[in-house]
């Protein structure tokens, strides 16, 4: 069996590092591709280092630009290739760009094609991921689901039972497979912080950071947590800049990290305040308390069974929920959290299972 296998951008690469190794110790045979999506060493190279991820085989160089332009540029760059090698499936992971124009190129070259992350809906038309998700789903044979409420999902849009499979969470794979080792990392030394004398951010939905009045409200509500808790903000590159100089007292503004202290920071931390996707799910898996500065999720189970609690962007409501979570008890079991279903480590076996079976 042979399978092609996508990653592009920072939250690609630890989905697809577990997925390469249960297929490859099942004896299929693997082309990684990585689109380019994401190309700073902080945003890509430190993954694949860490992560031990080895050379891609093709790497298609698309870098940054409008959606059509990175869309069409990985759809242009893939198919030859696609053509080429002749997978029996091509792998994709997540929903960014890159996700949604492998697919396509997939689908349209008459491969199979597996969406790991099937199923996670937002509802929300103006979000570019939700887009991506739901073409994704539409034209892939193998819905990879991470959660019950992703398989609830496919079937009230209409996808046969057979072409999805609840095979459980990658990310948590990868991040159960070196927890132990981010533990280890001297990081908060480093930074100066205490372990639960802090909270982690990170933001960079464009309708979080794009429009500087609504990044001047968060900033501001960052702030008055701030003045009660020290902030650590590993700012990615599209907040970054408008960070420059703006960022209040008591906020620490570092460069994006890599896998390992990211990780021993939020295993740390008292509080994360995010709007990030994995960081929702990997702080569920810690049992750390997480504040998801959006008006929804598409990872409804984070809430129901984890630490996630979904404020919006509204800074009274964000301070007041950051008020409410420093007025609990902390420390180790005072955070009351169930792992979901199939967060176990082992999806990524469940999925190599699937593909193989369906040879
Ligand atoms: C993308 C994904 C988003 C995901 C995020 C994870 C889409 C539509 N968006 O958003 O779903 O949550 O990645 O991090 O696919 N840039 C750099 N260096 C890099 C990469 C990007 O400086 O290595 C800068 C460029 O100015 C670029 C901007 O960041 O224009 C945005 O990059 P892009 O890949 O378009 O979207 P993200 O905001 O990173
Ligand atoms: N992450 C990281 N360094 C950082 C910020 C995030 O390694 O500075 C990791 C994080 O642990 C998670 C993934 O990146 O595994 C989430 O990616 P991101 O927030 O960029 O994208 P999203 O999940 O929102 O699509």
């Amino acid at each position: 069996m042979k399978a092609l296998l996508v990653a592009g951008a920072r939250p690609n690469f630890m989905k697809i590092k577990p997925v390469l190794d249960a297929l490859e110790a099942r004896g299929a045979t693997t082309v990684l591709v990585h689109t380019g999506q994401h190309y700073d060493e902080r945003m890509s190279g430190v993954f694949f280092d860490e992560l031990g991820i080895r050379a891609p085989d093709a790497h298609l160089g698309v870098g940054s630009g409008t959606h059509a332009e990175q869309t069409a540029r990985v759809m242009l760059a893939l198919e030859p290739l696609v053509i080429d090698e002749a997978p029996d499936v091509v792998v994709v992971v997540g929903d960014v760009n890159s996700t949604l124009g492998a697919a396509l190129v997939g689908a349209k070259c008459g491969r199979r094609v597996a969406h790991v992350e099937a199923g996670l809906r937002s509802g929300d038309w103006t979000m570019p991921e939700e887009v991506n998700r739901v073409a994704t789903d539409r034209v892939s044979d193998h819905l990879l689901a991470p959660s019950a409420d992703a398989v609830a999902n496919l079937r009230a849009e209409g996808f046969a039972d057979e072409r999805i499979h609840l095979v459980g969470n990658v990310m948590i794979d990868t991040l159960l497979a070196n927890l132990s080792r981010a533990r280890a990392r001297p990081v908060l030394d480093r930074l100066g912080l205490e372990p639960g004398g802090y909270g982690l951010v990170t933001l960079h939905r464009p309708a979080t950071v794009d429009d500087p009045s609504v990044l001047a409200e968060v900033l501001g509500a960052l702030a008055r947590i701030a003045e009660t808790l020290p902030l650590v903000f590993p700012a990615h590159p599209r907040v970054a800049a408008r960070l420059a100089g703006a960022a209040p007292a008591g906020i620490l503004v570092i460069e994006p990290q890599g896998y390992l202290d990211f990780i021993a920071l939020e295993a740390g931390a008292r509080l994360v305040l995010t709007d990030s996707g994995g960081v929702q799910e990997e702080t569920t898996a810690l049992g750390v308390p997480c504040l998801t500065l959006r008006d929804n999720t598409e990872r409804p189970v984070t809430v129901a069974e984890g630490t996630n609690v979904v404020v919006g962007r509204d800074p009274a409501r964000i301070v007041e929920a950051a008020q409410a979570v420093l007025g609990r008890p902390a420390g180790p079991g005072t955070t009351p959290t169930r792992r979901p279903a199939l967060w176990d480590g082992r999806a990524a076996e469940r999925i190599a299972d699937v593909l193989l079976a369906a040879r």
